[in-house]
């Protein structure tokens, strides 16, 4: 989720939510001598502590440390290292420099963003995240944050389900980090292509295209071009590209109805859902369907975009 210029609340279904308030409306006063702020989310507090960001924790991070801690140990340098709690109880991880795929006040989204090369480097970020897991088992004792623990079925890993520009840090050198980890979980792999298509393409309705980062709503031809360009950066199977658009919408309505379902007990996701969060999901999904033949013709054509 991301801030739109003038610091206002916006989430990929994004809507102006009503102020700068509204962006930490609900949350404790997290400013603390030595803290900085970070913008660009929306649902959690987050502060910089030197070279430590610090986060507000949840039962779920257990779960989540525990896969990050396997990546760290397998040599997968594109997520944060965890350093545990803080003495307030906070998440700690490390700080990642770079640059975030959000809108900052009085300014656009990065341009590098919504170019092909994103798409070939988050779909390779995501073939390689999955790859990472190869041993990995999470203990089906600790609860993910939509979902109970529990074992990988033949063919799940555990899915970020959130790997979207406002989540992806850029370093100076070009590496990409995917931060943000609270809605990761058991899963089908495509659901994360499915997730980062919806997010990158991006697969947005025209009207809420043109309110976010765009002047005008993007061409089809170049979502379309974009598309194909993340499935071929995740090396996707011929069955993922024919899978791939119903799992996006499947993404959609999902999003759409946890981000409805978190709302009931948290103010920050009532907020989304006021923004037309929810609403605007459930938009997207219905213009894939009114593209799909276009879309799928992209998909799959073989030869390089
Ligand atoms: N490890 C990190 N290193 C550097 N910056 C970070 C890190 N984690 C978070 N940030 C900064 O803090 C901002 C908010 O972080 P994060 O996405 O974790 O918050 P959130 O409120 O959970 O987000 P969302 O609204 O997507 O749920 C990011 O946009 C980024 O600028
Ligand atoms: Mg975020």
């Amino acid at each position: 989720m991301a801030v739109e210029p003038g610091g206002m609340a916006i989430e990929p279904g994004g809507m102006a939510a009503g102020g700068p308030e509204a962006v930490t409306a609900g949350r404790t006063d997290p400013r603390a001598a030595g803290e900085t702020v970070l913008h660009g989310g929306n649902t959690s507090v987050v502060v910089r502590v030197g070279d430590t960001v610090c986060r507000t924790p949840g039962p779920w991070n257990p779960a989540v440390h525990a896969l990050l801690a396997h990546l760290a140990r397998v040599g997968f340098h594109g997520a944060p290292e965890v350093r545990g709690f803080d003495e307030r109880g906070r998440e700690v991880l490390a700080y990642v420099p770079g640059e975030v795929g959000v809108l900052g006040p009085g300014q656009p989204l990065p341009q590098w963003f919504r170019t092909d090369d994103a798409c070939m480097a988050v779909g390779d970020w995501l073939r390689r995240f999955h790859e990472a897991q190869r041993g990995f088992a999470p203990d089906p004792a600790l609860p993910w944050r939509m979902q109970a623990g529990r074992e990988l079925l033949a063919g799940e890993v555990v899915v970020h389900h959130d790997v979207a520009p406002y989540n992806t840090i850029r370093g100076p050198g070009g590496a990409l980090t995917v931060i943000d980890w609270d809605f990761c979980r058991p899963g089908d792999p495509l659901e994360d292509l499915a997730f980062s298509a919806w997010q990158w393409a991006p697969l947005w309705a025209d009207e809420r295209a043109r309110r976010e980062d765009h002047a005008a709503a993007p061409e089809l031809a170049d979502v379309a071009r974009r598309l194909c360009v993340l499935a071929q950066g995740y090396r996707a199977t011929p069955a993922q590209r024919g899978g791939l658009l119903d799992a996006a919408i499947a993404q959609m309505l999902q999003h759409a109805d946890d981000v409805e379902g978190l709302a009931e007990a948290d103010l920050a996701f009532r907020r989304l859902v006021e923004a037309g969060v929810a609403r605007n999901a459930r938009l997207d999904a219905r213009w894939v369907e009114r593209h799909r033949a276009r879309l799928q013709a992209a998909l799959d054509d073989p030869s390089p975009h």
